[in-house]
């Protein structure tokens, strides 16, 4: 089998654990770009990537690149999707796909006429333990569900120095913490359950309105030079307008109601994305953090399950048995696994594919728009 070459748009967090996975999932990093020709140099050595591109739109389009991995900020992922489409080239293209509910829509029908593969990494799908969730509730363990209930909680923008590209309207897009991670949770427990989010009402709440100009460098290894571009004035506060929280409450197209708390800004939280799903019957419950286990209560017996004794599902995915900790690059490797597997093969692109693809992304823009909506009017929205 021919090594399929890809390139990486975006050389800071994220970017490197999409170089590790392209790697595991037998390809090969040809070049990466950044947002300068010298940030490109630099990053070709963090992510031992074959050469530097001058830009973004330069590597979209290369003829040595079969798969094209968009890893910059929001704002850019848009255009170098088109561009990468255009070209002829497979895009995974990091969440969020676009910064609203109709553009997301434009650009996975762009996909579909392609035939070309359009994957986003909604990569807690690929923990062994979100799949034996899948596998239970769909299998009718739970018997028929009543409550989806959760929150997705994180730290590392809870004091007034915190700050970020994704704090900027203008670059990370008009939602931050629920488009950052309310987006994840939804995907998931969507996925899970099986039920659709129809209609919410949402509270959105941006606890620090003024940020520290200076502190725009983001969790990336490596510091300023990896992170965002934007070098402000230390000086100055920055207003912001972004979201640090949202609660939601929420009804399916099943007949459960639910619940989810979002929060950038929750000390000691550091990735807390936790769900639970209460059926007649069974509940099961995952904890991100703690991702080893599901607890699958009952009124009679409660039950902590381990990574053992899988469902086929869950097992199809269990590359390292119970006992060693299954980690978030696992799941980059494993949706990677998957996105390659149908580059190399256009019959694993047909139907419903095995990889998030850019229309479950699109769905994800959509409630996000909703949230949004329904924060400004607090009324109870449709999601379209
Ligand atoms: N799926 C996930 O679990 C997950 C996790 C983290 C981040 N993300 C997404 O990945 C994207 C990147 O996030 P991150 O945390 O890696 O951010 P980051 O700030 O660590 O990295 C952003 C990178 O983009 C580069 N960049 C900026 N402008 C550019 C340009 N014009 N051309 C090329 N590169 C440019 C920066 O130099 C930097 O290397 C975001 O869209 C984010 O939502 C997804």
């Amino acid at each position: 089998m021919t090594t399929i070459r890809a390139g990486i748009a975006g050389a800071g967090m994220v970017a490197a654990v999409h170089a590790d996975a392209i790697r595991r999932a037998g390809g090969a990093v040809v070049g990466v770009a950044a947002s300068t020709p010298e940030r490109s140099k630099a990053a070709t050595q963090r992510l031992n990537a074959g050469r530097a591109f001058a830009t973004a739109e330069e590597l979209a389009t290369a003829d040595d690149v079969d798969v094209v991995h968009v890893c910059t900020p929001n704002a850019l992922h848009g255009p170098l999707v088109r561009a990468a489409l255009a070209a002829g080239k497979h895009v995974v293209c990091e969440k969020p796909l676009s910064l609203g509910g109709a553009d997301s829509d434009e650009l996975t029908a762009l996909a579909e006429r392609s035939g070309l593969v359009a994957a986003v990494p909604l990569v807690y799908r690929y923990h062994p333990m979100t799949v034996e969730a899948r596998a239970r509730v769909r299998a009718g363990e739970l018997g028929a569900v009543r409550l989806i209930h959760g929150h997705y909680l994180q730290d590392w923008l809870a004091r007034p120095e915190d700050n970020n590209w994704r704090v900027d309207p203008a670059v990370g897009g008009a939602s931050r913490a629920f488009a950052d991670i309310g987006s994840h949770w939804c995907d998931l427990v969507e996925w899970v359950s099986g039920h659709r989010i129809s209609e919410l009402i949402a509270a959105t709440q941006t606890v620090l309105p003024q940020r520290s100009a200076a502190g725009r460098e983001t969790f990336t290894a490596g510091g300023p030079a990896s992170g965002a571009d934007g070098a402000a004035d230390a000086a100055d506060d920055v207003a912001v307008t972004t979201e640090d929280a949202v609660q939601v409450l929420f009804r399916t197209d099943r007949g459960a109601t639910g619940a989810l708390v979002v929060s950038q800004v929750s000390p000691g939280r550091k990735n807390r994305l936790w769900f639970e799903i209460d059926g007649a019957d069974r509940s099961v419950s995952f904890d991100g953090e703690d991702p080893e286990s599901l607890l699958f209560g009952g009124r009679d017996r409660t039950e902590i399950l381990r990574r053992d004794a899988l469902s086929p599902a869950a097992a199809r995915i269990n590359a390292v048995p119970a006992g060693h900790p299954w980690g978030y690059r696992d799941c980059f490797a494993a949706f990677t696994a998957d996105v390659y597997a149908a580059v190399a093969d256009p019959d694993l692109r047909a139907g419903t594919p095995a990889y998030p693809a850019f229309a479950d992304a699109a769905r994800t823009a959509h409630i996000t728009d909703a949230v949004l909506t329904s924060a400004a009017h607090r009324s109870w929205i449709e999601v379209s």
